[in-house]
């Protein structure tokens, strides 16, 4: 089978590795794809990369999509979707993982989940949506705060501010609406703050059916401790505790079930993968926020679990037909993945530093390096090309002898312009 994959991270690089171990696969396209992603090429495989098309160039996508036919086309990143790419290619006959732009708003619009969720009863924090400065203010007063301020759009990750001074909370409001992010914060979702453990759980959906792949957990600030500014993602581990199979079936029951009823209710049956992110205590799960995508370095993880084939997977959802999908099959022993980041991220970084040793930090055992944001160059090697750059993935009986793995395979890695945090899993641990 022919996949077409959209995406150079190292979302998209683990699941072409995970894709290319199907005995289905035969041929990958990717847009724009990695050098490292090119790796995947076999006797069995081949790889065409078409690195001048962006993930988000919609038009050019689909143009690549007609004119190499794929089996299937895989989305990584939620831009594409919430601009359509999925409908697009649904129109031109094209087989797609990945939601609607209809169904993508539980992302690309956090005032729509939450209206959503207010609509339907589904547990997540008490809100407000506004957009203006004055509005702001007076419900920032009825909160006893620490505050959430949310910009309602797509801000890569970066959207959220939490401040326990209500001044500057009002002050963040202001900045926001008046263009901070840009048009996605040119209205705000301001809420009520949540205590309890964060966790993050994956479910599979055709727009009929629901299939809860596994839970993660990761770490969101640059530095350990959980200090520093937020970050796409500095590591993560899977399973996470917390969501045990009890807690994954109240979550599915309480938040996912009712959200994709209501989704199909609408005219926006959701098909592709459900990343909900949760706040769990005493009381239960609550609904933190929706993403239509992988989690990225979630993914990861949970590619380096999964024993299934994920392309049947992935065919089961685009086609509509998950219920005949038999049961995933997961390895027992946990697996983890720690960031390597170049230093800065993720404000600016320096690209083109050199990356050595990395074939033999390979060597380490159970251990998978993706990449995230790395080019390589005949002469020099491997090199850094953007914030977060190497992910080093491993399992292990535990999940501490996996992290063991982990920074067994960083100390060999020479590159001293990054950086990781020396804590992931600490919460498990
Ligand atoms: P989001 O982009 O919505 O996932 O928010 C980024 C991070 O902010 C989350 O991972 C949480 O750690 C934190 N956060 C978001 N909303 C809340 C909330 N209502 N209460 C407490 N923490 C929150
Ligand atoms: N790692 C968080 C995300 O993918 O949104």
């Amino acid at each position: 089978m022919k996949i077409m994959l959209v995406g150079n991270g190292g979302r998209e690089h683990a699941l072409a590795w995970k894709l290319a171990q199907s005995p289905m696969a035969s041929e990958f396209v990717l847009a724009p794809g990695s050098d490292a992603m090119m790796q995947l090429a076999s006797d069995q495989i081949r790889v065409l990369r078409f690195d001048d098309i962006a993930a988000d160039n919609v038009l050019a996508l689909v143009t690549l999509a007609q004119e190499h036919q794929p089996d299937i086309v895989v989305v990584g990143p939620e831009n594409p979707l919430a601009d359509g790419l999925a409908d697009k290619l649904k129109l031109a006959g094209i087989c797609v993982f990945g939601p609607s732009a209809a169904a993508a708003q539980l992302e690309a619009s956090k005032a729509f989940t939450k209206e959503l969720c207010a609509r339907y009863n589904i547990p997540a924090a008490r809100s407000k949506t506004v957009s203006c400065e004055i509005e702001a203010a007076r419900y920032l007063d009825t909160l006893p705060g620490p505050y959430v301020l949310k910009a309602d759009g797509l801000a890569a990750g970066k959207g959220v501010i939490i401040t326990d001074d209500l001044q500057q909370a009002k002050q963040d409001a202001k900045d926001m609406l008046c263009g901070q992010f840009g048009k996605a914060s040119a209205t705000l979702v301001i809420e009520e703050f949540l205590t309890g453990e964060e966790a993050s759980l994956f479910v599979l959906c055709d727009g009929k059916t629901a299939i809860p792949m596994a839970g993660a957990q990761d770490h969101k600030r640059a530095f350990d401790g959980d200090n520093g500014p937020n970050t796409g993602g500095m590591g993560c581990y899977s399973p996470a505790p917390i969501l045990d199979e009890a807690m994954t079936q109240t979550a599915m029951e309480q938040i996912i079930k009712p959200t994709l009823l209501a989704m199909t209710k609408e005219g926006k049956p959701f098909c592709g993968i459900l990343y909900a992110g949760l706040m769990i205590d005493k009381s239960g799960p609550k609904l933190i926020e929706y993403n239509v995508r992988f989690g990225d370095p979630e993914c990861q993880v949970l590619m380096r679990r999964l024993q299934s084939d994920l392309l049947p997977v992935l065919l089961a959802c685009a086609k509509g037909n998950l219920e005949q999908l038999p049961p995933l099959q997961w390895s027992k022993e946990p697996a983890a993945c720690v960031v390597m980041a170049a230093s800065g991220y993720p404000g600016q970084v320096k690209k083109g530093a050199k990356i050595g040793n990395l074939h033999n930090a390979e060597k380490e055992p159970k251990t998978v390096i993706f990449h995230a944001g790395t080019k390589y160059d005949h002469k020099q090697g491997w090199l850094a090309d953007g914030g977060r750059v190497l992910n080093i993935t491993a399992s292990g009986a535990d999940l501490s002898s996996a992290l063991d793995h982990c920074y067994n395979a960083i100390a060999m890695i020479d590159w001293p312009q990054g950086f990781y945090r020396r804590d992931i899993g600490w919460r498990a641990l």
